[in-house]
């Protein structure tokens, strides 16, 4: 046996400004997927992550809601958390860098930085918004392309034209902050020398620490020559003060990857686990950081100079992946596709999700794409079709004839040894990240015990006299396929594994594989999974096109509000919600997602447009009691003018938020 490995995993930080998307979560279900495969072959492995709670568009964020920043990073990280959670990602810790451990850290490694004599002061011009008194990082600078001259980019790239520019070179430049022109200011600026470290990033990325594709890069920016870092920012500025350096910050990609090191601290200090094992200079153990490519020149190029600068470790490997499209194109908020992790949690099984990403996952950093039509065919024909399908074509027939209890032999052992052999080539996919290969491999099996379940068909010989040892040993057969296949899903789906544990009455690790499930007391069977139903996915993307339409329209960067800002009571009052009757409803010409609804308050008709198609067929709302906002003013929409807004959306099904009749509920009613 070879010595368990000890290794230490980490996923980016998300931002604490926003709602995880599903674009997030190839990250997270891919390293999640990771950690659990080295669990499952034996090894010691911790996965740690935080939010990243620092910069100018937190503050930015927290100042426009009107509350602190504070607040704004407690909110946002309960909300990451329980998306993390909700979705299997099995974290060790997740923790935040705005926390003491981190201050320490930043602090410590930035005076180990400086007394190593790899930190400069130099003055710059930077933009300045003179009325709202702050410098102005490059996004929070607008105006026209330099290049095309379109409107309203921002001051680091265009995103008509996507040509690259200083924030100086753009025309009728204005603040994102404030509105007015920017001027130029002088102001003193703290730097990493990371040309210091040339030699080093040199040897480290022909080291087999980064994937092909991303040592390429750096050999570019190693060869255009290194750049000193501007780590400081000037007040106001949401983040740690520089020891040294009243009023000066650390920039936020700074302290971001020491959140790594802090949230792992805080682990050991709540377990007893020693950090430095994991942290020396001289450590034995593994440190792998998935990340996305856009974030690739703070892992690959300052981390690993931050980190020798202050005599850590650096990492094993930082394994890049690419981007997430839905239905080929950017995810975007017209066409419904950016889609929150709470919009799809709402509808459906995380394992779904965990498993496309799965089937399409590689090593390199390729972009993936979630077509939703596609999504729905693999989860159905793959998930339920096929592997969830063995275990429910003979769990049956163990419980009802045989007590319960699996036969003593296998009725094909051979067979089973197939499956199991496959486990050494599966398991070098998963360590290689190549997941599309080992889902390939493992349907492929489950193809297999179908087949055989086919040709042994034991509902047939069920019905024979005689015939029930065979019965016997080919349904236990049939489990003893599903367990080595759930085994080897195991990373992927870790719930329906937990589900197919408790049915199985046992533990799937890679140790125990090989060894069948004989004279073996099961559970009863209990249904692991459900189709995907289009009405769902039409749901999530309506819901994720809804949230946008309702929304106020967004200001310069201040992008994707998870929850809009908080109102008083005075503005809620302002709101009059009405009981209406939906006296007719009807098909709108040209709109997939609207229904044309006539409202009666009492005595008043409305006309209200509602994009709520795909949950409700007109003939089921006629005669029914919804609320409204009796009090909108009226929007100019495509199809004519909607008078109002109803609260009838909902999940749809049986969720019909609409209200009936007969429960003391009348139009006009008014709700207070
Ligand atoms: N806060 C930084 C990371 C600091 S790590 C010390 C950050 N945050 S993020 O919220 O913007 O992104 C978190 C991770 O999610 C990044 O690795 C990023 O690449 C990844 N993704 C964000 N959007 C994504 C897609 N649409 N598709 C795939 N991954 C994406 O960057
Ligand atoms: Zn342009």
């Amino acid at each position: 046996m070879t010595q368990p490995r000890k290794i230490l995993v980490t996923s980016a930080l998300p931002y604490a400004n926003g709602p995880i998307h599903l674009g997030h979560l190839v990250e997270y279900i891919q390293t999640d997927i990771w950690t659990r495969f080295q669990r499952l072959r034996g090894n010691t492995c911790y996965y740690v992550c935080a939010d990243d709670a620092h910069g100018t568009p937190i503050m930015l964020r927290a100042r426009q809601d009107g509350i602190s920043p504070e607040q704004l990073i407690a909110t946002m990280q309960q909300e990451h958390e329980a998306d993390f959670a909700d979705f299997n990602i099995g974290f060790d810790n997740y923790y935040s860098t705005h926390s003491e451990e981190n201050k320490a850290f930043a602090s410590s490694i930035y005076l180990k930085l400086r007394d190593g004599g790899h930190i400069s002061t130099r003055t710059i011009k930077q933009a300045y918004d003179p009325e709202a008194n702050m410098f102005l990082p490059d996004r929070f600078i607008k105006g026209s392309c330099p290049k095309c001259n379109s409107p309203d980019q921002y001051g680091d790239n265009c995103e008509v034209c996507g040509a690259t520019y200083a924030p100086t070179e753009l025309k009728n430049p204005v603040s994102a902050v404030s509105g007015v022109t920017p001027i130029e200011k002088d102001s003193e600026q703290y730097f990493f020398k990371l040309s210091d470290f040339g030699d080093m990033l040199k040897q480290w990325l022909h080291a087999g620490h980064v994937q092909s594709e991303i040592a390429n890069k750096l050999s570019e920016w190693l060869d255009e020559g290194l750049q000193d870092w501007d780590i400081s920012r000037n007040a106001p500025y949401w983040g740690f003060e520089i020891p040294d350096a009243p009023g000066k910050y650390f920039y936020v990609w700074m302290d971001a990857p020491m959140g790594y090191m802090a949230s792992f601290k805080n682990y050991c200090d709540k377990t007893g686990l020693d950090f430095d094992e994991y942290w020396n200079a001289n450590s034995k153990t593994e440190l792998y950081h998935f990340i996305g490519k856009d974030i690739a020149r703070f892992h690959t190029l300052f981390w690993p100079a931050v980190l020798t600068a202050a005599e850590l470790r650096t990492p094993t490997a930082v394994y890049c992946h690419g981007f997430l499209t839905v239905n080929g194109q950017k995810m975007s908020k017209s066409r419904g596709t950016f889609i929150k992790a709470r919009t799809y949690l709402n509808q459906l099984s995380p394992e779904y999700l965990r498993y496309y990403y799965a089937a399409k996952l590689a090593d390199g950093v390729d972009d993936i794409d979630l077509n939703l039509d596609d999504f729905m065919l693999r989860v159905n024909s793959d998930l339920v079709g096929k592997v969830v399908n063995i275990a429910s074509r003979c769990a049956g027939f163990i419980s009802r004839k045989f007590d319960g209890k699996l036969s003593s032999a296998l009725a094909n052992e051979a067979l089973h040894q197939e499956l199991v052999n496959a486990g050494d080539s599966i398991a070098e996919h998963f360590e290689n990240r190549c997941y599309s290969k080992a889902v390939r491999e493992i349907m492929a099996l489950a193809d297999k015990a179908n087949v055989y379940i086919d040709e042994h068909k034991p509902w047939a010989l069920a019905k024979e006299a005689d015939r029930d040892a065979d019965v016997h040993a080919i349904c236990t057969q049939g489990l003893n396929m599903f367990r080595v296949l759930m085994t080897y899903l195991k990373p992927v789906l870790p719930a329906t594994a937990e589900k197919s544990e408790a049915f199985l009455n046992t533990e799937f690790n890679w140790a125990t594989l090989a060894t069948p499930l004989l004279d073996h007391s099961i559970n009863k069977f209990k249904p692991l999974m459900t189709r995907i139903e289009k009405t769902q996915l039409d749901v999530i993307t309506e819901t994720s096109r809804e949230t946008m339409e309702t929304s106020t329209p967004k200001t310069g960067a201040l992008a994707d509000d998870p929850v809009a800002a908080e109102i008083g009571f005075d503005d809620f009052a302002k709101v009059d919600l009405r009981i209406a009757k939906i006296i007719k409803a009807e098909h709108v010409d040209g709109a997939d997602k609207l229904l044309q609804l006539t409202l009666d308050l009492d005595g008043e008709t409305r006309n209200v447009f509602a994009g709520i198609k795909s949950a409700y067929a007109p003939e089921d709302l006629e005669g029914k009691l919804t609320v409204m906002v009796a009090n909108l003013a009226p929007r100019k929409m495509r199809f004519g003018i909607s008078e109002g807004m109803v609260l009838a959306a909902g999940p749809g099904g049986k969720d019909l938020f609409v209200l009936h009749p007969d429960e003391g509920a009348k139009a006009g009613m008014r709700i207070k």
